[in-house]
């Protein structure tokens, strides 16, 4: 999973067809000349989103430079000549450098050898940054009020393994869960530092990845927010799709939003642009997933996951949420705190009040 904002029409609000089009091509010669198996384009909100399936591994320069000329390619093609609103926004350096990670856009690679059957469900957010998978993921690999199958199912009951990565001071922890799940959470209570990378099954086998490109941190400026991604496994001694599914059922607060400054519910929508354009505030946050099979690298499907009625209630509860937070206006907990707001524009204007200050 790759994927940047590299352009979007009305705003920050949805993609240009186009944009997906000529993605699509570049991605289908791609294919064609096995430099990768399989993929699969779609958009979140106003991100470009490269499905992608190899046998090269993770961290493969070739595959980075791959999605990095992709994108280039839509800028460059569509983005610019339609004046599209930010145009080639996540694309933060001028050429490639070896590996996409820390250069803007946002990945998520999970290697694994296929299961006799292996669903593979796909995660996408708009407005929002990585940290805003610690709840569900947690939820879905920990949490046994969520997964019926961490108690029922023996093969789930030693659990699970989670890196966790401090975007801060770059350094990664593995802690186990259900012993050392204490733990867990008082790390990844606090998703703006502390993000889930990885989780693996307690015999190794990988279960989930997820993107941390933290962008302002990268550009030391508020360059759009980083629009997470995230890659799950299920069934057969991993949680249910339905499982995976549940922990979204509820739309938690997560940080993002407008000018990326504020707090709002995570809203589950289908990828029909009816659902799939992040207007109000421009937000709510939002995400959207897609379920595969993957067979021999191909991707067999999508399913639009939260195109279900089963989510109206979410959306509908996500929607109320969003009122409430929005009658605070300026005020915290709706915008987010001093150390967040740092890289935003609000150190400008507040710079400007210093000299005005007297003594007490
Ligand atoms: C959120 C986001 C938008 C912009 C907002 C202002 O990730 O990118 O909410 O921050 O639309 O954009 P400018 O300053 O370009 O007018
Ligand atoms: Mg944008
Ligand atoms: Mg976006």
């Amino acid at each position: 999973m790759i994927k940047a904002d590299v352009g979007s029409v009305a705003g920050h609000t949805t993609v240009h067809p186009q944009q997906i089009e000529v993605a699509r091509h570049f991605l289908e010669e791609a294919r064609q000349r096995g430099a990768i198996s399989d993929y699969h384009v779609t958009h979140a909100g106003d991100d470009v989103e490269l499905i992608m399936t190899h046998g090269m591994g993770e961290n493969h320069p070739s595959i980075h430079e791959l999605a990095w000329r992709c994108f280039k390619e839509v800028t460059e093609k569509v983005s610019r000549p339609l004046k599209l609103y930010a145009a080639g926004q996540d694309l933060l350096s001028e050429a490639f450098s070896g590996n996409i990670k820390g250069m803007g856009p946002g990945i998520a690679e999970l290697e694994f050898t296929e299961r006799q059957s292996d669903p593979v469900l796909i995660f996408m957010a708009d407005k929002t940054e990585p940290g805003a998978w610690n709840l569900p993921l947690f939820k879905i690999f920990a949490d046994p009020f969520n997964t019926a199958g961490l108690i029922i199912d023996p093969k789930l009951h030693e659990g699970f393994g989670f890196t966790v990565l401090d975007v801060i001071d770059n350094i990664t922890v593995e802690l186990k869960c259900p012993v050392e799940m204490y733990d867990l959470l008082a790390l990844i209570g606090t998703p703006a530092r502390y993000v889930i990378e990885k989780v693996r099954r307690s015999d190794g086998l990988p279960a989930a990845a997820a993107s941390t490109t933290r962008l302002s941190l990268i550009a030391g400026k508020y360059v759009g927010k980083d629009d997470p991604v995230c890659i799950i496994r299920a069934q057969y001694g991993l949680p249910a799709a339905g499982e995976v599914l549940e922990a979204f059922a509820f739309p938690h607060l997560v940080a993002g939003w407008m000018r990326g400054s504020h707090h709002g519910p995570l809203m589950p929508s289908s990828v029909n642009d009816l659902q799939n354009r992040v207007s109000r505030f421009d937000g709510p946050p939002r995400v959207v997933g897609l379920g595969f099979q993957v067979s021999d690298a191909k991707l067999i499907g999508p399913v639009d996951l939260f195109a279900d009625p089963a989510f109206d209630r979410t959306r509908e509860t996500a929607s109320l949420v969003a009122d409430y937070m929005r009658r605070h206006g300026p005020f915290m907990p709706h915008r987010l705190g001093p150390e967040e707001m740092e890289y935003t524009t609000l150190p400008e204007v507040l710079k400007k009040l210093k000299d005005r200050f007297r003594k007490v």
